[in-house]
């Protein structure tokens, strides 16, 4: 058996998402019309032997109470969400449910963190992970010299494809090989994560007898049980013949921003193309409104049938669109109205929002940049004719007259 675990993290990491991350929590926010964490979930369904996925995060319970249910029922499969008290690190997270998790003595576990956005390779993974031996496989990819800073760089075996190396965001270039948040471990990873704790038990204790402040000190900074995997597990065992690495030549990006959930949007919608074509509004099927690339419209969304639409959009819950609307390379969510020839495109519309009658809400496109797309919070009206570019605009705000790379709060 195998089981699958998707670090969900909590509030308190998702500060760079704002302004979408005040009513909904990160994993849930939609990419390609399916909450982010979903892509994880389905891919994980593609394991053999599959027994179980669990969500361990710290956001609150009921925020994913009904997608966890719901997501059970649809796939078959179980997935429950494991709340932590407090922030546990990527790796004494996993360690401080490891009795849940190895219930039914999986003889793998999946580890994935949910801000990643790739066509998670699974069971190839698996299969040479079988085949290289040791504690576990984790995924890698090459990446520009200059981006790769941002992420755990590595060494490889070109031949064995043994980890020979790892530093976490090092200052100075080291690979441009890079981690991708993506693993497969044998239930030796639990020994692992112990032996770390342990041994910080250890110094602390040391500590206590020489001086208390400097007890006080250590667990402000680490409490024992916080273990991150990056840091205190991947760079140690790094060259001891127990990880190795997977390399992907598919897509991967990381999703710390509204700009990279809008670019990781259109690759999943990319993907449904060749993976799940049904998903995707077509232009020659029922509607008669003309989609350009690759759409998805929620089934109880109304699009007018003079409204052209696309490449990379996705339509959410209840959404309005009014006749000559162009919309392009943008997310609308649940319940927003966008009124007559209004065009919005490379941009976020928030929840309840409304656009105005020959208004343009749009960005230009750069995903990295702080005002490279148009961001509008939830329930934010902009009124007719009115231009808005590369904006982030905080919810429930109007705008009556045009605006130009600000952050309206
Ligand atoms: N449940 C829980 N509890 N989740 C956590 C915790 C925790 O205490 N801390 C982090 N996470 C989750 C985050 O939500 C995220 O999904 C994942 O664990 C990794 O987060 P970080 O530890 O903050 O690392 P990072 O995202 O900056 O970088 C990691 O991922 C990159 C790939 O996206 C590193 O492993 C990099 O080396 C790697 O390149």
């Amino acid at each position: 058996k195998v089981v699958a675990v998707i670090m969900v993290g909590g509030p308190t990491k998702g500060t760079r998402f704002r302004p979408l991350s005040f009513n909904t929590p990160k994993p849930l926010f939609p990419l390609a019309g399916q909450p982010m964490v979903h892509h994880h979930i389905s891919a994980c369904k593609r394991i053999a032997n599959l027994a179980e996925i669990f969500l361990i995060g710290f956001h609150e319970e009921r925020e994913f109470a009904l997608y966890v249910s719901s997501i059970s029922m649809e796939l078959n499969v179980p997935v429950r969400y494991l709340k932590e008290d407090r922030p546990h690190g990527s790796a004494g997270s996993l360690y401080y449910f490891r009795d849940v998790i190895m219930e039914d003595s999986p003889s793998h576990i999946f580890l994935l963190n949910c801000d990643v956005c790739c066509s998670f390779p699974l069971p190839d993974m698996l299969e040479a992970h079988k085949i290289y031996g040791g504690l576990g496989t984790m995924l890698v990819i090459k990446v520009s010299a200059e981006s790769a800073s941002q992420f755990g760089e590595l060494v490889a075996d070109p031949s064995t494809k043994e980890l020979l190396h790892y530093t976490e965001k090092p200052e100075t270039f080291v690979s441009d090989l890079i981690n991708c948040g993506v693993y497969v471990f044998t239930p030796g990873i639990f020994t692992a994560i112990e032996d770390v704790s342990t041994h910080r038990q250890d110094r602390a204790n040391l500590r206590r007898v020489s001086s208390f402040e400097a007890l006080q000190s250590a667990t402000r900074t680490h409490p024992t049980d916080f273990v991150r995997l990056d840091q205190d597990i991947l760079s140690p065992l790094a060259g001891k013949k127990q990880l190795y690495t997977y390399e992907t030549m598919d897509f991967w990006e990381q999703i710390k921003t509204p700009g990279m959930s809008l670019k990781c949007s259109g690759l999943y919608l990319h993907q449904f193309r060749f993976t799940s074509p049904h998903i995707l509004a077509s232009g020659d099927g029922t509607r008669s409104t003309t989609v350009v690339g690759d759409v998805y419209v929620h089934p109880s969304a109304k699009v007018h049938p003079t409204a052209k639409i696309g490449p990379d959009v996705s339509i959410s819950a209840n959404v309005r669109v009014g006749a000559g609307v162009r919309l392009i390379n943008c997310i609308v969510l649940d319940d927003v109205e966008i009124k007559e020839n209004a065009v919005v495109m490379n941009s976020i519309v928030g929840w309840k929002s409304s656009i105005g009658k020959w208004s343009r809400v749009q960005g230009d496109g750069d995903y990295n940049e702080k005002h490279g797309i148009t961001i509008l919070g939830e329930g934010v009206t902009v009124e007719d004719e009115v231009v808005v570019i590369n904006c982030i605009v905080l919810q429930n705000k109007t705008l009556n007259v045009g605006v130009h790379e600000e952050t309206i709060l």
